[in-house]
C-alpha cells in the first residue's frame, strides 16, 4: 500500500523540497479562536473577517477583490493549480466548445421557469451546490463555518470537505441547508469508519468519495512560498484537541470499488464518487453500488494535462446511460456553464473557487451573494435559452465544436 507520506516523500525528494512540512505541523495545533462559533477576531495571519453582502457583477469578476481581501498565501492556494495549470485554463476554454443553440417562440415566461432539481432524494432550488473545498481558514478567520452558513442562507447544499479546518460537526451546525460529507479515505479503517459515523450522526445525507486526490492541491507558486499553510489552523476532523483521530495525510492511495461498498455498508447513505473522467471507469463503480458519479478534474489541482471536465462529460454520460445521476464540476463560472453541463447529461453541478472568492470578500453573506448571483444569471440565461425547466435541457441545446467535438469521435 502506498502511504500518503511515502508518496509525497518520494515526490518531495524528487523535487528537492518538503512540500507538506508546514501542513503536517499544523495538524494538531488548533487555537481557542478556531473552536469559537462567533465571528473570530483578526489574526496575525490576516485572513478576512468580512461579513457583508456583495454586489456581484460576475463570479470571475470577484477574483480581483478576492486578491485584495486575503493574504497572498490564501490567494495562491485557492487560485492556483497543478503544474503548468493547463487543465485549469482548459476547464474554461473548453466551455467555449459547447455552443448554445437557443429555441425561440417557445412561450416560456419568467414565471414559468423552474430551476429546481432533485438528486439522491434531495430537493434543491437550483441545480448547483458548494463543491467540497478544504482549508477555508486560509481565506477567512471563521473558515468553513462561514461558508456553510452562507450556503444555508442561499438555500444551497453544502458539501463539507474532509480537509476542513473546522470540524464536520461545527460545519453541520452552521448551515440550515442540506449537506453532504466528502471523505478522504484513510489507510486506518478505524479512522475512516469514525469519520463516517460522525458524518452520519451530524446529519450529512450523502458521502462523496474523492477518488482523484491525496490531499490539498499544491500549486507550484504555493510550494515556492514554502507551502505556507496556517500554523494556527488544523485539519479539524483529525485534531485530537477537538475529538478527532488519525493522520489526515495517511490517505488510502489504492482505492478500489470495494471501498464504495464499505462506505455504504457502514452508513446506509448514498455514495457519490468524485473525480471520474473516463467512460471505462463507470461500470465497476456503479456495480459496486455508487449512487452518483461526479465528473471532475478537481479544478486542475491534482494532475495537470487531463482534459476539461466538460469535454469528457458527454462520454461519461453515455457510459452511465441514465443508471445514476451525474454531477459535474471544474470551471463552472457562469449561468451558461450550468446550462452546458446540464444539457450534456449532468443533473447538477458544483461550484468551487468562486465560492471562496465570496468567502474572502464577504464572509457568509459574500458566499450567499455569489450563489444568489449565479442563480439570477442562470434564470436569465435559461429564459433566453428557451427551455422551461432544467429537466428540459438536452443535448439538442448544444453544438459541440473544437477539441471537445474531436474527443467525442474517439
Ligand atoms: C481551495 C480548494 C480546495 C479544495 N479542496 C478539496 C477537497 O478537500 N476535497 C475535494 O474533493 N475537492 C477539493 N477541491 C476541488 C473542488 O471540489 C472542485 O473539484 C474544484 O474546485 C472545481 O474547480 P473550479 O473551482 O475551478 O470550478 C478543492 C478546490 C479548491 C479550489
Amino acid at each position: 500500500m502506498t502511504t500518503r507520506r511515502n508518496f509525497l516523500g518520494s515526490a518531495a525528494t524528487a523535487i528537492g523540497t518538503m512540500p507538506f512540512a508546514g501542513a503536517t505541523l499544523a495538524q494538531t495545533s488548533a487555537t481557542a479562536e478556531e473552536t469559537a462559533t462567533a465571528t473570530p477576531a483578526a489574526s496575525s495571519y490576516g485572513a478576512s473577517t468580512a461579513d457583508k453582502g456583495l454586489d456581484v457583477i460576475s463570479l470571475p469578476g470577484l477574483k480581483e477583490p478576492f486578491e485584495a481581501a486575503v493574504p497572498e498565501a490564501g490567494y495562491v492556494f485557492v487560485t492556483g493549480a497543478k503544474g503548468d495549470e493547463w487543465t485549469l485554463r482548459e476547464n474554461r476554454r473548453a466551455m467555449e466548445d459547447f455552443r448554445i443553440i437557443t429555441h425561440r417562440l417557445t412561450g416560456v415566461s419568467p414565471a414559468d421557469l423552474d430551476l429546481s432539481v432533485e438528486i439522491l432524494g434531495q430537493k434543491m432550488p437550483f441545480p448547483f451546490f458548494v463543491a467540497p473545498m478544504g482549508a477555508h481558514r486560509m481565506v477567512h478567520e471563521e473558515g468553513e463555518v462561514a461558508t456553510a452558513r452562507g450556503a444555508g442562507l442561499a438555500g444551497a447544499l453544502y458539501c463539507s470537505s474532509g480537509a476542513s479546518n473546522r470540524t464536520l460537526e461545527e460545519i453541520a451546525a452552521a448551515t440550515t441547508g442540506p449537506k453532504w460529507f466528502q471523505l478522504y479515505f484513510n489507510q486506518d479503517e478505524a479512522v475512516t469508519k469514525s469519520l463516517l459515523r460522525r458524518a452520519k450522526n451530524a446529519g450529512y445525507s450523502a458521502i462523496v468519495l474523492t477518488a482523484d486526490a491525496l490531499g490539498p492541491g499544491m500549486p507550484d507558486r504555493f510550494r515556492a512560498m514554502g507551502a505556507p499553510f496556517r500554523p494556527d489552523a488544523s485539519f479539524g476532523n483529525h485534531d485530537p484537541a477537538r475529538g478527532g483521530t488519525g493522520d489526515f495525510f495517511a490517505q488510502k492511495a489504492d482505492l478500489t470499488p470495494a471501498d464504495i461498498r464499505m462506505i455504504k455498508n457502514e452508513t446506509g447513505l448514498p455514495v457519490i464518487v468524485k473525480g471520474i473522467l473516463r467512460a471505462e471507469d463507470v461500470d465497476p463503480i456503479i456495480a459496486a453500488g455508487a449512487d452518483a458519479i461526479q465528473v471532475s478534474n478537481h479544478g486542475g489541482r491534482q494532475i495537470d494535462g487531463v482534459p476539461a471536465a466538460i469535454s469528457v462529460l458527454p462520454l461519461v454520460a453515455k457510459a452511465v446511460n441514465g443508471r445514476v445521476p451525474i454531477i459535474m464540476d471544474s470551471g463552472i463560472r457562469r449561468g451558461i456553464d450550468v446550462i452546458r453541463a446540464l444539457s450534456m447529461g449532468a443533473t447538477c453541478v458544483a461550484v468551487g473557487r468562486p465560492v471562496m472568492y465570496g468567502l474572502g470578500v464577504g464572509g457568509a453573506q459574500g458566499v450567499q451573494s455569489v450563489l444568489e448571483a449565479l442563480a439570477a444569471e442562470l434564470r436569465s440565461d435559461m429564459l433566453l435559452t428557451g427551455a422551461r425547466s432544467v429537466a428540459d435541457l438536452t443535448d439538442s441545446y448544444i453544438s459541440v465544436t473544437g477539441p471537445s467535438a474531436r474527443m467525442q469521435e474517439g
